[in-house]
Order: C-alpha cells, then sequence, then structure tokens
C-alpha cells in the first residue's frame, strides 16, 4: 500500500477517477491528503464528501517556496510517499520537487513534448493537429517535462473546438492516470533518464 496525496486546484475529475480507482481495490495505494490552493475548488468539496483528510492552503500572493513548504508540511504529517497534481496550477518549487523525486506524477491533456503549458487542447487545434492525447508524466524542476510513464492518443475531429477536443481527452485522462499510478504503487516501472520502462 503506497500514501498518496491529491494536489488540486479545480473540477477534480481525475482525482475522482484515481479515487475510485483506489476505493475499487484496482490499486494498492490510500489516499491519506488532499490539497487544493484554491479555497472554493470543487474537487475539495469532493474530496471532503469522501471523507479525505484535506486542506485549503492559499497560494495567491505567496512567495512560491514558502506556499510549498506549507503543503510539504502537511503532506508529511500523512506520511505521504507519492503525490499526484490533478489539474494543480501552479509550478513545484525546486524544494517540493527535491522533496519526492521521481515520486510525483501529473496529467497533462496533450502528447507531450508537444504543448505544454496552458490551453494545451486549443494549442493542438490551433496547430492543425489531427491527433490529440494526454500524458501521465513524472514531474522534475521544469514544466510538463519529465519522463513519461504513460500516453494515449485522441483523433481531433473536423469541427472541433476546444471544448468538444477537451471532453475526449478528458474520457482518455481518466483511464490512464489511474492505470499510471497502478504501475507507480505496484513498483512496476524504472527510470532511465528520460525513459520509463515497464516491469512484468
Ligand atoms: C485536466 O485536463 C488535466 O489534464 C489538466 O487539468 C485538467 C484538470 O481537470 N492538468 P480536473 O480538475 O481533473 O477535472
Amino acid at each position: 500500500m503506497k500514501n498518496v496525496a491529491i494536489l488540486l486546484s479545480g473540477r477534480g475529475s481525475n482525482f475522482v477517477a484515481l479515487s475510485d480507482s483506489i476505493e475499487e481495490g484496482r490499486i494498492p495505494a490510500r489516499i491519506v491528503a488532499v490539497v487544493s490552493n484554491v479555497e472554493g475548488a470543487a474537487g475539495l468539496s469532493r474530496a471532503k464528501e469522501r471523507g479525505y483528510q484535506s486542506a485549503y492552503i492559499p497560494s495567491a500572493g505567496r512567495d512560491r517556496e514558502t506556499f510549498d513548504r506549507e503543503v510539504v508540511k502537511f503532506l508529511d504529517l500523512h506520511q505521504t510517499e507519492l503525490v499526484c497534481l490533478a489539474g494543480f496550477m501552479r509550478l513545484l518549487s525546486p524544494y517540493f520537487v527535491s522533496r519526492f523525486p521521481m515520486r510525483i506524477l501529473n496529467i497533462h491533456p496533450s502528447l507531450l513534448p508537444a504543448f505544454p503549458g496552458l490551453d494545451a487542447q486549443q494549442q493542438t487545434l490551433d496547430w492543425g493537429c489531427k491527433v490529440a492525447g494526454c500524458t501521465v508524466h513524472l514531474v522534475d524542476d521544469k514544466l510538463d517535462h519529465g519522463p513519461i510513464i504513460l500516453q494515449r492518443a485522441v483523433p481531433v475531429k473536423d469541427g472541433d473546438d476546444a471544448d468538444s477536443l477537451s471532453s475526449r481527452i478528458l474520457k482518455i485522462e481518466h483511464q490512464i492516470y489511474p492505470e499510471a499510478l497502478e504501475l507507480m504503487c505496484k513498483d512496476r516501472i524504472q527510470v532511465r533518464g528520460r525513459v520509463v520502462e515497464q516491469l512484468d
């Protein structure tokens, strides 16, 4: 069993997908802490409804490392081993990343390294791509950059707008994020430089 913490800033649908998979026994993990940097985040209310240890830790107007140290304190209090970023709209400081080396996962709605950063689905459409997708990766010091655990492609259809493409991608995010967390929790991945290999 791995102790997993979730960091989020918004609606929390990826958090719910992870929580469902864990509660259904498909991932050998327990969610020990949920943190939001946004007070009214729907994901935070959903975490409270599910009975998880949850905290709102404000980030606005605060120094990045000061905020990160407070989050790490909360995670340590609950013996966190792995961290899942689930729509967490802040870059982590080197301090935070070094506290959980190769132990932080993120999900991004594009096939990285294409279209890092905000509005990845709109960036995909603006480029005229015929294939979109999503990526679960380990987090390092750079934005949407660390070694890739899983990726899955999604077609771009004629007439798509950011909303229609985003919802098609989101359904696949809800599949690959639990799959990636399962691999991590079962110690079934090996990282060599940028390359992540799956172990049997
Ligand atoms: C998802 O599209 C995820 O890929 C991105 O932020 C969005 C979060 O959605 N990092 P939700 O809060 O999990 O519903």
